[in-house]
């Protein structure tokens, strides 16, 4: 499968997109990232981009926090978008990467005089955590990095070493996931992923002002919960322990999708199964997702040409 990548300002085969060794985002984390999914849908023989507006407006927003100025609009990103995936042509999950960064070639820790620029590739994608079996999580040793020092709200690249850390402490550990607590010992969110906990047949999830990326995911969730099922979620602050007692819980992400949490720290949730709402929601989400939803259809893009039909 030919692979390409947008790349200054054009698009180029995946392996002619090369950066210079002393590109300053290399060096110093200073770049912003998106994930995006797209989603085959094999009756349509389709590929559905999820939620690719919401994503670059969410870029648009990481590029204001590192003053790193986007040549492209939130349209324009979206058809660069849908044209690299068209280009790529793969019938498969696939994740989008697009990436804002610090390009001038410079040694020197700083935001302001420097160019910017943009690139953005695809790569086949499966599963990235365990969405049927439910996963096994820890509390991190790692804090969640704060607001005044790193902005969490924001996908900095540089941010990503604290969610390394975590991700890896885990592993090391034998657990799947990391969940990781506030300076103050509050859930924050996963290495990579936001928290949900099923509380009195309500959804709780850690509000902004807890560190977390204001996932699109997260989004998704509570507006299926209270849509599709009826379920409202509280946003609070939620402590450690809550966790243990939780009757479910659940991450949330592009990458992880909604994955179950059947143990944290080695103490079973639930039943130590994938919960009865969060089976739910995750029927729900599936569908969604691939744009076998109607209703949600808005949500998605199609990113692959339709054959001609006479
Ligand atoms: C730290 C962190 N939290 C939460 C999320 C979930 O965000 P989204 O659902 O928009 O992918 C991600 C993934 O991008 C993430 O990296």
């Amino acid at each position: 499968m030919p692979e390409y990548a947008f790349f200054e300002g054009k698009f180029v085969p995946l392996q002619e997109a090369k950066l210079g060794v002393m590109t300053h985002a290399l060096h110093y984390g200073t770049a912003c990232f998106e994930g995006i999914r797209g989603n085959w849908n094999a009756e349509e023989e389709q590929l559905y981009l999820f939620r690719l507006e919401d994503h670059f407006r969410r870029l648009h927003d990481s590029c204001r926090v590192l003053t790193i100025k986007l040549a492209h609009s939130v349209e324009e990103l979206c058809r660069i978008t849908v044209n690299l995936v068209e280009m790529c042509g793969f019938r498969e999950d696939v994740y989008v990467r697009p990436l804002a960064y610090k390009s001038t070639q410079a040694v020197g820790v700083r935001l302001h005089d420097l160019d910017d620029d943009f690139l953005a590739f695809v790569t086949p994608f499966g599963n990235y955590l365990d969405v049927e079996a439910g996963i096994k999580c820890c509390i991190s040793s790692w804090r969640r990095i704060d607001d005044n020092v790193i902005p969490a709200r924001a996908k900095v690249a540089g941010l990503y070493v604290n969610s390394a850390l975590a991700k890896t402490e885990a592993h090391e550990n034998g657990f799947d996931e990391a969940i990781m607590l506030t300076q103050e010992g509050h859930v924050s969110e996963g290495s990579g992923e936001n928290v949900f906990i099923v509380q009195d047949g309500r959804l709780v999830t850690p509000p902004a002002s807890d560190n977390i990326l204001l996932g699109i995911t997260r989004d998704t969730v509570i507006t299926l919960a209270r849509n599709e099922l009826g379920v409202e979620t509280v946003e609070r602050s939620i402590d450690r322990t809550e966790l243990y007692i939780a009757d479910e819980c659940f991450l949330t992400g592009t990458a992880a999708h909604l994955s179950p949490v059947i143990s944290v720290d080695r103490r079973p949730i639930g039943e130590g199964g994938v919960g009865r709402l969060t089976s739910a929601l995750q029927r729900l989400y599936f569908e969604v997702i691939k744009g076998k939803s109607g209703k949600y259809l808005d949500w998605c893009t199609a990113a692959r040409k339709r054959p001609v039909t006479a």
